[in-house]
């Protein structure tokens, strides 16, 4: 097993599947089946997930609304999906906590990071929901926060495209996948990874970052298993 402990990020709007809104329930029950494949294996999983299936902080200051007020928003469409994936977990088994960086007592945890190691320990799923819980950092950034706070191994970004290519492979047909990249070809070729607070962090605190397309069953387990897939960024 390549890895011991992971910190997986999900993108909110992969979790719409097919829909144009909210959560796939297909596609969540998918989502558990391929953490529970590698909690299986013995790998201690950590999960942030998005919440821009449910509402974006973004769109919020577009339409006028209070930017800080919009990414609290935000902020709380991650527990939703969270507390999805919570329930989805434990549907097929596998022990969780959830954890939120906004205190909300009557739903979870607050997020403790030396409780969440403990948890990760005995094999339990640990969701961090509600970001960092400060507006104008994104749920990649919050990832990256907890990946390096857990000492996670390496944070694996689960998106729809299967890596990074040297051009957006939907416009230019010659856009090429890398395997490997470094951090610093990352910046001098201005590709787009993660958002740069995140990825900055990443580079600076020696956290390698996998970005694979998670939408193909049997993937985690893969990378879990050494196997190429998608691309890593490495030093
Ligand atoms: P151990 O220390 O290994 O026993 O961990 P544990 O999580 O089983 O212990 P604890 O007694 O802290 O938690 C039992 C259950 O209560 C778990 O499902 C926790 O997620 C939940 N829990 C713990 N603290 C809170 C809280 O502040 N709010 C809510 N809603 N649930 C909590």
């Amino acid at each position: 097993m390549k890895y011991k402990r992971i910190l997986l990020k999900l993108s909110g709007e992969s979790l719409m599947g097919n829909k144009q809104f909210g959560i796939d329930h297909e596609r969540l029950s998918e989502y558990a089946t391929q953490i529970k494949e590698i909690v299986g294996m013995g790998v201690q999983v950590a999960v942030v997930i998005g919440g821009g299936n449910i509402f974006r902080g973004i769109q919020a200051e577009e339409g006028g609304m209070d930017r800080v007020h919009g990414d609290y928003m935000g902020m709380l469409a991650t527990m939703i999906n969270s507390m999805a994936l919570q329930s989805a977990l434990e549907k097929t088994g596998v022990e969780t906590r959830l954890q939120s960086a906004i205190k909300m007592e009557q739903i979870c945890e607050p997020y403790i990071r030396r409780k969440a190691v403990r948890h990760l320990e005995k094999f339990r799923v640990v969701i961090f929901g509600a970001g960092t819980g400060n507006p104008y950092f994104t749920t990649d950034t919050a990832a990256t926060l907890r990946a390096i706070e857990i000492e996670a191994d390496v944070v694996l970004k689960g998106t729809r495209v299967d890596g990074i290519y040297s051009a957006d492979p939907e416009k230019d047909t010659t856009a090429t996948k890398y395997k490997t990249i470094t951090f610093s070809e990352v910046y001098e070729k201005g590709l787009e990874v993660m958002d740069m607070t995140a990825f900055t962090l990443c580079n600076e605190n020696k956290l390698p970052i996998i970005i694979f397309d998670m939408n193909k069953p049997g993937n985690l387990k893969k990378i879990m298993d050494g196997e190429e897939v998608g691309t890593l960024v490495e030093f």
